[in-house]
């Protein structure tokens, strides 16, 4: 656990340079605008630690997986994201020294992210060992608003020097993933070039034969005059720079503004990529920085003003929430429905920037509720268009008649996940995408959607569980055996209880779900029938015996469900009891000894009750929470969330309030000594959940937005937005009462206690404590 963040309300902002905690902060301070992002590295050299990261999104090489001994059915590869090319780049030399942070002395040291407005700036003042005395003022963002682009504005001052400077921009290809199985480089050259003050280089990804485009255009000035000097450009393998000497003056500031572009052949033919980056180019670097900037602040306010949390009387608390929205928000924009959310979004190669089950069990209630509906439709849609490599992915492993598995780890559908004996059984990831279908209807009310892509993908989703589970004699039930469930510390378990009860839901909706778009769009249906092959009667009947006779573990004396069968056999042991040394146990304990024991990673049986809970009373809720929670050693940052929701609706307040505080600043204060690595962007989500679903209690029930809201005792108010079914509320829970404001056109009614309020456009009404 880390201490070094200051807090401020908008600003991330470390002060005085710690080279032992710089690669975190490169992670803290990444920026991102959905379609690029990069972790916060220097613009000029730096030869201390570093991890070198700037990300395209999208574009990914598949790795071929190393295993020690190959197995029919594991995955070809590992998909990950690619290093690209940086663009960020500016060579600084002062006379005969260049500029490296490593090597000079600092006087002094600030970075801040400004998250209101979407852009890092870093200043300091350094000494090189010549003893030249330099201040800088470095800015620069991606831009939400031509999302291919990013700019910078880097002004030095020579304080106590005047002499020759040179000053190189460039563009360097030539990167390396830290991340590689076979230490190879993932990116070969196809073009360059260079001219007045700009130049490219067009690189393309080694298999995957992904193309980008990456340049820059630049200008210096020197005491407010544009300088006009000839550069010398320098051209290298996957590498072009302009080199301009210069005559400094003390006191004087030298200014390079620079911009870039990174052109990918995902959105253009890779032929056209030059012409459509020189395009881009000239077309911002006209619009001039200020403005750039101008446009990112207007763009960051406009997404603010729809799903900023207020937090009064806690600012530590309030800079955490916002840190996790503003990443999830330049992770994610939801404009194009190829992309998706990494683990580590664009601030790590951790986790190769693969799509898990964590875009639909946890960021899609976030996006739903602050953003677009669109956005989350195009997450959907993504899952849409790779059904036919999920149908592939469980045809390789015997399934068939159009039964899809849909991969646990995935670029473009295919299942390319590193870890057979964790992630391959974790079938239940089919359970969380027909969930998420559910949420964004139950939701937004589209049911349309349903129609049109989701009763395809579900029909496909319950012939998998339909021909996973098998009939046990013994029993005389359907069992699920060979699974993984969410909590990894168990693999290769029988009956894991949450995903059979995954699978037995996803069978009732999609029968539901057939039964309305039969009725609704008769004509559409029919085609879909005809389409896949749909042998309603046999199949439906099917399904329903499975419902029926599905077997679910389960201890009577201690009235819980169990986690999987046997789980009482292990040595029952508390967390509470084990000696802090040996925490946490994925780095203390042998995986051998943490498969034995009876402790779980993350939410399991608790996640089930956690979507389903409007299927269990209280007190079976409260039972199984009781039991579990303590058992629980939340080694999966996915975790505390869950546990929060459900604290909070248990009235346990106080825990609730704890199992938030566990992921608000998990990255900000490096809780788990591995914010290097990246930021946690899908479990920022969760913190989201725990805020709104937790404290605010919010649910949809009954085509209503519905709140149970409790005000933290360290908290003087909080409030959040929401927007639901095209309208837009601020929801305030303080001393008072609950406020809540419609900020759209049309009256609304909300539930707040159980209790219908109407509220009418444009209006708020107070409901008393
Ligand atoms: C968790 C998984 C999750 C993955 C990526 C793992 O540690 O156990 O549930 O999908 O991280 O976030």
């Amino acid at each position: 656990m880390k201490n070094y963040i200051l807090a401020d309300e908008w600003k991330i902002i470390e002060e005085g340079f710690r080279p032992e905690l710089h690669m975190i902060s490169e992670s803290l301070f990444s920026l991102g605008n959905g379609r690029m992002g990069q972790r916060a590295n220097f613009e000029e050299a730096y030869s201390g630690q570093t991890l070198p990261g700037n990300y395209v999104a999208g574009v990914y090489y598949p790795d071929k997986t190393r295993v020690g001994w190959w197995k029919n059915g594991y995955p070809e590869y590992f998909a990950k994201v690619l290093n690209a090319a940086n663009w960020i780049g500016i060579d600084i030399v002062l006379g005969d020294e260049q500029l490296d942070l490593a090597k000079a002395e600092l006087k002094s040291f600030r970075r801040e992210l400004n998250m209101k407005e979407g852009y890092l700036k870093r200043t300091f003042s350094a000494v090189t060992s010549g003893g030249i005395e330099v201040a800088v003022e470095a800015i620069r963002f991606c831009s939400l608003v031509d999302d291919e682009t990013g700019a910078i504005k880097y002004t030095i001052t020579p304080l106590n020097y005047s002499g020759p400077v040179t000053i190189t921009p460039y563009i360097d290809g030539d990167v390396v993933n830290k991340d590689s199985n076979y230490d190879e480089k993932f990116w070969d050259e196809v073009a360059k070039e260079t001219w007045d003050g700009g130049g490219y280089v067009q690189l393309r990804t080694r298999k995957t034969g992904f193309e980008v485009a990456t340049g820059q255009q630049f200008t210096i000035s020197q005491g407010g005059t544009e300088l006009l000097a000839a550069a010398q450009n320098i051209e290298k393998l996957k590498y072009v720079a302009s080199k301009v000497t210069l005559q400094a003056v003390a006191g004087q500031a030298i200014i390079v503004t620079k911009f870039a572009a990174n052109i990918a052949s995902l959105n253009y033919p890779a032929d056209a990529l030059a012409e459509v980056l020189k395009t881009t180019l000239k077309a911002i670097s006209k619009k001039g920085f200020e403005q750039m900037l101008a446009e990112q602040a207007a763009a960051w306010a406009k997404k603010w003003q729809h799903n900023d949390i207020l937090i009064e009387g806690d600012i530590s608390a309030q800079q955490g929430i916002r840190f996790n929205i503003f990443q999830l928000n330049q992770t994610y924009t939801g404009e194009d429905d190829r992309l998706n959310i990494g683990p580590k979004g664009f601030t790590g190669e951790k986790y190769g920037g693969s799509t898990y089950w964590d875009t639909e069990a946890y960021c899609v209630p976030f996006y739903l509720a602050t953003a677009d509906q669109n956005v989350t439709r195009n997450l959907l849609l993504y899952r849409y268009k790779q059904l036919g490599k999920a149908i592939e992915n469980a045809q390789l492993l015997g399934f068939k008649e159009g039964a899809a598995l849909y991969p646990m780890v995935t670029m473009d559908g295919t299942e390319c996940h590193n870890e057979w004996e964790i992630t391959f059984e974790e079938i239940h990831r089919n359970g969380a995408i027909a969930h998420a279908i559910f949420d964004y209807v139950r939701y937004t009310g589209d049911e349309q959607y349903l129609s049109d892509y989701g009763l395809e993908v579900l029909i496909a989703i319950a012939r998998f569980w339909a021909q996973r589970v098998n009939w046990s004699g013994d029993k005389q039930k359907y069992v699920m055996l060979g699974v993984t469930g969410p909590n990894e510390y168990e693999n290769n378990v029988n009956n894991n209880w949450y995903t059979s009860t995954m699978a037995t839901w996803c069978l009732q909706y999609t029968i539901d779900v057939a039964s309305k778009v039969k009725v609704r769009e008769p004509r559409k249906y029919q085609e879909l029938v005809a389409k896949i092959a749909l042998n309603e009667e046999v199949e439906f009947a099917r399904f329903s015996d499975i419902i029926a006779k599905m077997y679910y573990p389960a201890d009577e004396k201690l009235g819980i469900f169990l986690q999987q069968d046997g789980y009482l056999d292990k040595e029952q042991i508390l967390v509470k009891d084990l000696p802090a040394s040996e925490r946490p146990l994925n780095q203390k304990w042998s995986w051998d000894r943490i498969l034995r024991s009876c402790y779980i990673k993350q939410a399991d049986v608790l996640q089930g009750l956690y979507f389903f809970e409007y299927n269990y009373d209280i007190e079976t809720i409260r039972r199984n929470y009781d039991f579990y929670e303590p058992r629980t050693v939340h080694e999966s940052s996915l975790s505390p969330c869950v546990h929060a929701v459900i604290a909070a609706k248990l009235g346990d307040e106080a825990r609730a309030y704890e199992f938030y505080l566990r992921t608000s600043r998990l990255d900000l204060d490096d809780y788990n000594n591995d914010t290097e690595d990246g930021c946690h962007i899908t479990s920022m989500a969760g913190t989201w959940l725990a805020v709104v679903q937790g404290f605010g209690g919010m649910r949809v029930k009954n085509n209503k937005l519905s709140f149970d809201p409790f005000l933290p005792a360290k908290w003087g108010s909080f409030s959040f937005h929401i927007g639901f079914r095209g309208n837009l509320l601020n929801i305030k829970v303080g001393k008072q009462g609950v406020q809540i404001k419609n900020l759209s056109g049309n009256a609304l009614t909300v539930t707040i206690y159980g209790k219908d309020q109407i509220v009418q456009a444009n209006n708020w009404l107070l409901v008393e404590a």
